[in-house]
């Protein structure tokens, strides 16, 4: 299984963002988070930083839509040159009709689960999608510890996807550090979100490279 690390800049230097990217070269994709301060107590940023950050990087944009109303935004962020739009199965209205959506304005679609929404009540709309987000924190915040009871969620994602022939990609966020991203690996994720442990490191390149090393244990 080919791995992905992308890290999170929801922990970077905001003042320094275009230096704090290109430390991260290395990395798969780059993990965007946007706050509305609705679907989760925290804001963040929003479109503009997002097109400004298309321009400055060539690491595919994963934008992981934290906001309540996913169907008036999701598309810009397609448009705007996001490789990935990851939208909250708690927030959407129509999730066939938002993965269409953004399938049309070409972006890879996403669906991501609080920890406490069971993946059993979206079984079915799994085929429509390209990315399916198992949260591993309360999302809201960086630096929380991770949920290893999450892991029975991200081993019955793994089933599906790969009794179905589906080519979803199991991605998990928060709390993923050297020591986590096994245990998640072990579950079966292939896609690895991680902030503080790269944003906090004092060589975020080397800290993409240990988590890539652990995760392909
Ligand atoms: C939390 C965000 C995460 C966050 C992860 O709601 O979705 O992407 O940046 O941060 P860490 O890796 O520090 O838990
Ligand atoms: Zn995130």
């Amino acid at each position: 299984m080919t791995v992905l690390i992308a890290p999170s800049i929801l922990n970077a230097d905001f003042a320094h963002l275009a230096d704090e990217v290109a430390a991260v070269a290395g990395a798969d994709w780059l993990h965007v988070d946007v706050m509305d301060n609705h679907f989760v107590p925290n804001l963040t940023l929003g479109l503009p930083v997002v097109q400004s950050l298309a321009k400055v990087t060539d690491l595919p944009l994963d934008c992981h839509l934290m906001i309540e109303d996913p169907n008036r935004w999701a598309v810009g962020y397609a448009e705007a040159g996001a490789h990935n739009v990851t939208v909250h199965a708690e927030a959407v209205a129509d999730p066939i009709a938002m993965a269409a959506d953004l399938h049309a304005a070409g972006a890879r679609a996403g669906l991501s689960l609080k920890p406490g929404t069971p993946l059993e009540a979206w079984t079915d709309v799994l085929k429509h999608y390209d990315t399916l987000l198992v949260m591993t924190v309360e999302p809201g915040f960086g630096g929380q510890a991770f949920m290893a009871d999450m892991m029975d969620k991200v081993r019955t994602a793994r089933r599906l996807v790969d009794t179905g022939h589906l080519t979803v990609v199991v991605q998990v966020d928060g709390g993923i550090s050297a020591d986590t991203i096994e245990i998640a690996a072990e579950a079966g994720a292939d896609c690895f979100v991680a902030g503080s442990a790269v944003y906090s490191a004092a060589d975020p390149a080397l800290a993409v490279a240990r988590l890539r090393a652990a995760a392909e244990r």
